[in-house]
């Protein structure tokens, strides 16, 4: 049965599903990572597929960007097709010097400044954390990687255009590696409706230093990150 933003039908999801912000993204994984890929909805341009990698059923869906967008998509996986693995394959902007652009980072935690995660815990400050079982496979799957790949807290922002770029002095002093906008609430949603997340960041470009990413290395660098979350994916799915 449909949902207002999902056209699949019941069984088109795997139990784990891979989620870029970017749909095209989505493609890009499903024909280059897995086997007998068939898109399973395309509403509002915003695709998904279900294939099988290394053979595990295994989903990629794109969320759009911010929490809204994604927590719309997470939720109507969750809730109506079953899904109850959900990693977040994303970019990032990265804080601390030793941080490269190119590197990997696991969301271990996200802050925000959001209230979604506030509106969901009775106004008391939810600590949003990944799934343990899908951040100890993806850190084990980190150690086949060529990248430098860290594990720690994000900041899940509502402004990619931030009218107050003190606050990133903030953020830095309590030790956040990367900016991003979705983490936070999916963790939350995750721990709402009783599924497990995880977010594989890639840092596309670093905030102090300006330096990003040209398409080409970004298209490279997918590659760590994806297959770092196609590995957990395959711990989580019991193969
Ligand atoms: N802010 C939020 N999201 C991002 C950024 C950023 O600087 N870089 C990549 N994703």
């Amino acid at each position: 049965m449909p949902t207002p933003h999902i056209a699949a039908e019941p069984g088109d999801f795997a139990p784990v599903c891979l989620l870029p912000g970017d749909p095209r993204r989505a493609a890009h994984i499903a024909t280059n990572f897995l086997d007998d890929a068939r898109e399973v909805t395309a509403v509002r341009n915003m695709t998904g597929f279900t294939g099988t990698y290394r053979g595990a059923p295994v989903s990629v869906m794109g969320t759009g960007m911010g929490i809204p967008s994604a927590m719309i998509y997470a939720h109507e996986l969750i809730s109506d097709y079953g899904v109850r693995h959900l990693i977040r394959v994303g970019s990032c902007g990265a804080l601390p010097a030793d941080v490269g652009v190119g590197d990997v980072i696991l969301a271990m935690g996200a802050c925000t400044d959001s209230g979604v995660n506030r509106t969901r815990f009775g106004g008391l400050d939810f600590a949003a954390i990944a799934d343990y079982a899908l951040l100890r496979a993806a850190v084990d799957a980190a150690a086949s990687t060529d990248r430098p790949v860290h594990v720690g807290n994000v900041f899940s922002a509502d402004f990619f255009y931030h009218p107050d770029s003190g606050q990133l002095d903030t953020l830095g002093s309590m030790g956040v590696l990367a900016i991003e906008m979705e983490a936070a609430g999916l963790y939350g949603l995750a721990a709402a409706e009783g599924a497990a997340a995880l977010a594989v960041l890639t840092v596309s470009d670093h905030i102090r230093s300006g330096e990003a990413q040209s398409s080409d290395e970004r298209e490279r660098n997918v590659t760590a990150s994806t297959t770092i979350a196609l590995e957990a994916a395959l711990v989580v799915a019991g193969i």
